[in-house]
């Protein structure tokens, strides 16, 4: 199980759209020029797509890199019939947008490209955070803009309490930071750096993602995203207890009473 299983996506698209911070997400739009260049970093089932044109963005350039050539076909094929694209060779068009998707590591494809904003959701938690920033700052005109919302920042809850919480958390933690580039700390960590940059921090809010049962059931495909977050506590974590948690866990799961808590950051910064 990756970040990058096309249904894991996909299903973590509506906990998204209760995370995202309204008020970052307003600064930014306020800030756009008309026909924005955007460029996306980790661009995923390419989600943000729809997301720019609920928010007014309906001319421009839209170009999404990632390095997983799976969900790229996802992003091209399913983003295209959600909004009635006319399919192109490497994306659609819709409206005056014109939108592609390109494989590559973002942190080099970006640079070679010019943008007035760099859009990197839940993607800064997974790369060295000055690389990142050094490479859409690259790819920046001068003030243009970085939206980084959903960064992760190290809390994660699961409810009911279970004695072992404690110790599964801070293993997975552990796990997470213990990879080259990873940091479960990505949120404080990019505001530090962000402000420690020539440029400003325009906006920053809280993102939290919560998934909560309603009568037993979870909305859209969220009982697959929660499965999917237990699937990565299990290959992370080698602890005493760990299989009577995950068994206690996913007993929860199937009856509908699990809740799970990430916190997140959303960060809006303008480039020098
Ligand atoms: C957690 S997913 C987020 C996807 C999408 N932004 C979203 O929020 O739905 C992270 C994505 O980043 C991609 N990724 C990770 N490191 C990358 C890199 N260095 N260059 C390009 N893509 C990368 C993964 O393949 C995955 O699709």
């Amino acid at each position: 199980m990756t970040h990058a299983d096309e249904r894991y996506l996909e299903a973590k698209r509506t906990v998204d759209d209760r995370a995202l911070n309204r008020r970052v997400r307003d600064h930014l739009v306020e800030e756009l020029p008309e026909a924005p260049r955007v460029l996306e970093a980790g661009a995923g089932t390419g989600v943000t797509v729809p997301r720019l044109l609920d928010w007014g963005v309906t001319a421009g350039h839209y170009r999404g890199v990632d390095r997983d050539a799976g969900v790229l076909d996802v992003a091209r094929e399913r983003r295209c019939a959600e909004l009635d694209g006319d399919r192109t060779e490497s994306g659609f068009r819709v409206d005056d947008l014109t939108v592609r998707f390109d494989r590559g590591d973002a942190l080099d494809a970006l640079s070679t490209d010019r943008g007035d904003v760099v859009v990197a959701q839940s993607f800064l938690d997974l790369v060295p955070i000055d690389e990142a920033l050094d490479a859409f700052e690259a790819a920046l005109d001068p003030g243009g803009l970085v939206y980084a919302p959903l960064t992760f920042d190290g809390e994660t809850v699961f409810q009911p309490d279970h004695p072992a919480d404690d110790r599964v958390v801070a293993a997975y933690h552990d796990d997470i930071d213990a990879r080259p580039g990873r940091d479960t700390h990505a949120g404080r960590q990019l505001l530090d750096r962000c402000r420690g940059r020539e440029g400003d921090v325009l906006a920053v809010g809280a993102s939290d993602w919560i998934v909560r049962p309603r009568g037993g059931e979870y909305p859209a495909d969220e009982r697959y995203f929660l499965a999917t977050i237990l699937a990565f506590v299990e290959s992370a974590v080698d602890v005493p207890g760990i299989d009577a948690w995950l068994r206690t866990r996913r007993r929860q799961l199937d009856e509908g009473t699990l809740i799970y808590v990430a916190h997140g950051y959303d960060v809006c910064y303008r480039a020098p």
